[in-house]
């Protein structure tokens, strides 16, 4: 059936999925990491996957600053849904206990803070957690979603067979075009493909039919899984960057900053890279409770400019030396940088690095205005041959912004 469907697409521009979405990459929050499939509101009513949960943190996304920086996606992820669709529509319907206004008046609530709604689907037989999934019903839920006023779609892969990827992706983009409404189209089609030890190359035809996409594991609440994504996008950089930019992008996944598994220091090295990604920067905190240092970091001014470059590239890593990588990334105006240093190591005090501006990177004669980001301090103005002379701590980062001189 699924193989039918394909004969009907449309076809669309090779350049990316047309919705007008993604332009940079998305930004928000998400319910999985820190909440998971909490769904016991009686003994725990404060964490659990909750219309209550999803509204709170839409205020404090719309009351903490959060939104003026672009932070606009409130996604809840697994486990909203009830047990079974409706008998008689077999419409997908929320556990009613949790959400006993429907998601109709969840999605109003989150527009009337000027934030949108995001929700999680699959598209096998069930989601992760065994709750309803798409497959046979992708039409239904794409028109589901859109009458309700969802504004991103976030498609996984469990209990179904990656080698329908391929067919199910691109009926479900087609799906939600049809709806009329602009819905953000965020797949785990390369990462079902990965989890099924199935190669997938051809990040164009992702593209094509997604917004964003996920192609590695979760990002689990430790700076060895951040390592293990970065190395990821290391090894496959050439691979990856050509199909980054305005449209489309790789997720690596959640940002983790004010979670409970990782040091600040570690915390900022994630979000570094993930700018330098052109990541989206989804994080998955309490926003109720959040540790001051974190939250000075998801608002810090450079590294949201470094992310949302509308250039969307991907950085280049240029080399990695006894676990130290250096990654450049161009950024707008044409010819400024955003270079970082990225420490895997986790001894003694940190690695002292002396090097000439054009060593790095900065090797355009008119010269750079380079300022550190995690403390937003200014360093002066940079010949090729000026000498950066920096110290980068185990298990850290050290970045700088280099706007071009004119
Ligand atoms: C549907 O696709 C067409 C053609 O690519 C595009 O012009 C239109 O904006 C899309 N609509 C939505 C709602 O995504
Ligand atoms: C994929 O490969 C790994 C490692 O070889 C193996 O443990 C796993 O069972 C494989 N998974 C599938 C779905 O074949
Ligand atoms: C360099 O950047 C700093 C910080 O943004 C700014 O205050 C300063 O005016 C800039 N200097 C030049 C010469 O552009």
């Amino acid at each position: 059936m699924i193989r039918l469907l394909i004969i009907l697409l449309l076809p669309l521009s090779c350049l990316g999925l047309d919705n007008g979405l993604a332009l940079t990459p998305p930004m928000g929050w998400l319910s999985w990491t820190r909440f998971g499939c909490n769904t016991d509101c009686v003994t725990d009513p404060d964490f659990c996957i909750s219309e209550k949960l999803i509204m709170q943190m839409a205020d404090r996304l719309s009351n903490d600053g959060f939104k003026e920086l672009g932070y606009e996606y409130v996604c809840i992820d697994d486990c909203w849904l009830a047990t079974k669709r409706d008998p008689s529509t077999q419409q997908l319907q929320p556990d009613k206990n949790r959400f006993p206004h429907g998601i109709k008046y969840l999605a109003d609530y989150v527009h009337s803070k000027g934030l949108k709604l995001g929700i999680y689907e699959d598209f096998g037989t069930k989601t992760c957690a065994g709750y309803p999934g798409s497959e046979f019903y992708l039409q239904q839920d794409a028109n589901t979603f859109a009458e309700w006023g969802i504004d991103l779609l976030k498609f996984d892969t469990c209990y179904s067979d990656s080698h329908d990827n391929k067919y199910g992706y691109p009926a479900m983009s087609m799906y939600l075009n049809q709806t009329g409404r602009p819905i953000l189209f965020s797949c785990e089609w390369p990462y079902g493909e990965l989890q099924q030890n199935l190669t997938h190359d051809d990040y164009g035809e992702v593209r094509q039919y997604c917004n964003i996409w996920r192609n590695f594991w979760d990002v689990g609440d430790s700076f060895e899984s951040v390592k293990s994504i970065v190395k990821y996008y290391g090894t496959n950089n050439n691979l990856f960057q050509k199909y980054s930019g305005p449209g489309g992008f790789f997720d690596p996944d959640m940002i983790l900053a004010g979670g409970f598994g990782m040091s600040h220091y570690q915390q900022r090295a994630q979000m570094a890279m993930w700018a330098m990604f052109s990541a989206p920067l989804i994080m998955s905190n309490d926003l109720r409770d959040l540790p001051i240092e974190a939250r000075n970091l998801l608002t810090n001014q450079y590294i949201i400019a470094v992310d949302q470059d509308p250039m969307g590239t991907m950085a280049t890593k240029v080399w990695e030396f006894n676990g130290l990588q250096l990654w450049v990334k161009p950024i707008l105006p044409k010819g400024s940088l955003a270079i970082v240093f990225f420490n895997t190591n986790n001894f003694g005090s940190g690695t002292p690095l002396s090097s000439a501006a054009g060593d790095i990177g900065m090797s355009d004669a008119r010269g750079y205005n380079v300022t550190e980001v995690f403390t937003s301090t200014n360093l002066g103005l940079f010949k090729p041959s000026s000498k950066l002379n920096i110290r980068v701590n185990p298990d850290d980062a050290y970045m700088i912004v280099c706007y071009i001189l004119s």
